[in-house]
C-alpha cells in the first residue's frame, strides 16, 4: 500500500486543473498553518460606538488532515469551527476580516490552484 500523497503527479494535476471526477479520485492531503483571522477596528458611525478594538477570532491555528481520514473540530458556540471551516473550503469570508495563514493541497498552495473551492465544501 502506498499511503504517500503529494506526489509530483498528483501535486502536477492540482495545477493544471482538472474535471470535479478527475478531482474526485486525487487522494487529497489539507494542511494549513498560522491561520489567524480577526476583525479590524470599526470607527463609529452616526451616533453609533464603533468597535476600537481588533477581535482575534482564530489565533494562529495549524492542523493537517491526511486522505481518508476523519476529523472532527469541536468547540464552543463562537469558538471560531464555521470561520475555520470557511477559511479552509475558500468559501467567500467578509472582506471586513483581517486573514492571514497558509493553505496547502497535497503541498501546492491552495491560492495556485483553478477553481479551488468548486473542489471543496462542507454543509
Ligand atoms: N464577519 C464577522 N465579523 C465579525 N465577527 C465575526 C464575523 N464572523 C464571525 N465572527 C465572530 O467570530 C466568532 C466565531 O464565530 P463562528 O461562527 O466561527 O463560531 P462557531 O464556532 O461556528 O460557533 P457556533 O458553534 O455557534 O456555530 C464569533 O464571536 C463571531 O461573532
Ligand atoms: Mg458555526
Amino acid at each position: 500500500m502506498n499511503n504517500k500523497v503529494g506526489q509530483t503527479s498528483d501535486s502536477q494535476r492540482l495545477l493544471d486543473g482538472q474535471t470535479t471526477e478527475r478531482m474526485n479520485k486525487t487522494k487529497i492531503q489539507l494542511s494549513w498553518s498560522n491561520v489567524q483571522i480577526s476583525t479590524n477596528p470599526q470607527a463609529g458611525c452616526c451616533g453609533k460606538k464603533g468597535d476600537l478594538e481588533p477581535k482575534t477570532i482564530l489565533d494562529n491555528v495549524s492542523g493537517s488532515v491526511l486522505p481518508g481520514q476523519f476529523l472532527s473540530i469541536i468547540g464552543a458556540s463562537g469558538a471560531g469551527k464555521t470561520t475555520l471551516l470557511n477559511y479552509l473550503s475558500g468559501r467567500l469570508i467578509s472582506k471586513k476580516l483581517e486573514k492571514k495563514g497558509e493553505v496547502h493541497v497535497n503541498g501546492v498552495d491552495r491560492d495556485h490552484i483553478k477553481g479551488f473551492s468548486s473542489y471543496s465544501a462542507y454543509v
